[in-house]
C-alpha cells in the first residue's frame, strides 16, 4: 500500500548542527500517529521538511507516492498535507472568519483556489472561501466566534483557529505541532477528543507532535520517538511506554511532562 506520507532517511543540518539524522517514518490512511521526543529532538524540523518550509539536506519525502523534495509549501498543501505551527499566529486586525479565509488563500495560492472552486470572479472566490471558512469553524467549535475580532480570542480558541485554518485546505493528512501547548488539563482533554473526532469525521490522518503524553498515549495508533535528531523507537503506545531507550531519553532530559 502506498503511504499517505513517507519520509525516507531524511536529514537536516543547520551550519554543522545535525537537527535531523536519517529519520524514516510513514503515516498511512486512517491513522493518528505521534511524533514525540524531548525539546530540541527535531520534531518541528521534521514538520518543516515535510511541509516544504525548508528542503531536507538528504533523503526523500513522498506524499501519496509523489516525491515532494524542493516543492513549495503551496504545492504540498495542494497534494493534501496541511500543518499548524507551534506558535499561534493570527491576523489580529480582523475577524475570526476572515482569518480562516486569508489563511486558506495564503496556503493554497489564489490562482489555484480559483481553479479548485471553479470561481472566476473575485466575488465568487470570496463567497466560496467564506463558506469553507464557516464550515471549518463549525468543526472546531468556533462558529460562535466567527465575527469576533481575532485579537480578542482566548488563547485556547486561538489554538483552535490555527487548526481551522489548516483544515480549510481540505487535507488528507494534518500535521499538528503541539496543539495542547499552554492549555490546561481540561482544555487539553477536549483538544484530544476533537482531534479524534476530526480524524473520524473528515477521514484524515494526523501526525501529532505533542509533549502531553497523556494525550499522545491516549489517541495515537503508533508513535515515533526522536532524540537528538535520531529515531530511537517506534511502535504502539504500549511498546513505547516500556521501551528502555525512550524511558532513559525522557529521564535524561528536563522535560517534566514526559510519561
Ligand atoms: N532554522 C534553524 N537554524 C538553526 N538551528 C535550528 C533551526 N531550526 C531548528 N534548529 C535546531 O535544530 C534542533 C531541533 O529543533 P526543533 O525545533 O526541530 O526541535 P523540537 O523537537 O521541535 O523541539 P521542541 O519540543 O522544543 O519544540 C535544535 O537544536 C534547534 O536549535
Ligand atoms: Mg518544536
Amino acid at each position: 500500500m502506498t503511504a499517505l506520507l513517507e519520509a525516507n532517511r531524511i536529514s537536516k543540518s543547520f551550519r554543522g548542527l545535525r537537527a535531523l539524522s536519517e529519520v524514516s517514518l510513514r503515516v498511512d490512511e486512517d491513522e493518528i500517529v505521534g511524533l514525540v521526543g524531548p525539546n530540541g529532538a527535531g520534531k518541528t524540523t521534521a514538520f518543516n521538511l515535510m511541509s516544504g518550509v525548508t528542503p531536507p539536506t538528504e533523503g526523500d519525502i513522498h506524499i501519496a507516492g509523489q516525491r515532494i523534495n524542493g516543492m513549495s509549501p503551496h504545492r504540498i498543501v495542494r497534494l493534501g498535507l496541511a500543518r499548524t505551527f507551534q506558535a499561534t499566529t493570527v491576523f489580529h486586525d480582523t475577524t475570526v472568519v476572515e482569518n480562516v479565509r486569508r489563511g486558506l488563500l495564503g496556503a493554497l495560492g489564489i490562482r489555484f483556489f480559483s481553479t479548485l472552486f471553479n470561481t472566476a470572479s473575485y466575488r465568487e472566490q470570496t463567497r466560496a472561501s467564506t463558506r469553507r471558512a464557516y464550515d471549518v469553524l463549525e468543526r472546531v467549535g468556533l462558529s460562535g466566534h466567527a465575527h469576533a475580532s481575532a485579537a480578542t480570542l482566548a488563547y485556547g480558541h486561538q489554538r483552535l483557529l490555527g487548526i481551522a485554518i489548516a483544515l480549510a485546505a481540505d487535507p488528507k493528512i494534518l500535521l499538528l505541532d503541539e496543539p495542547a501547548a499552554g492549555l490546561n488539563p481540561a482544555e487539553a482533554q477536549m483538544m484530544g477528543e476533537m482531534i479524534v473526532r476530526l480524524h473520524k469525521e473528515l477521514k484524515i490522518s494526523v501526525l501529532l507532535v505533542e509533549h502531553n503524553m497523556r494525550m499522545v498515549m491516549g489517541i495515537c495508533d503508533r508513535l515515533f520517538v526522536l532524540q537528538h535528531g535520531q529515531l530511537i523507537a517506534q511502535g504502539t503506545p504500549q511498546q513505547i511506554r516500556n521501551d528502555p531507550r525512550v524511558i532513559s531519553a525522557y529521564l535524561g532530559s528536563d522535560d517534566d511532562e514526559a510519561a
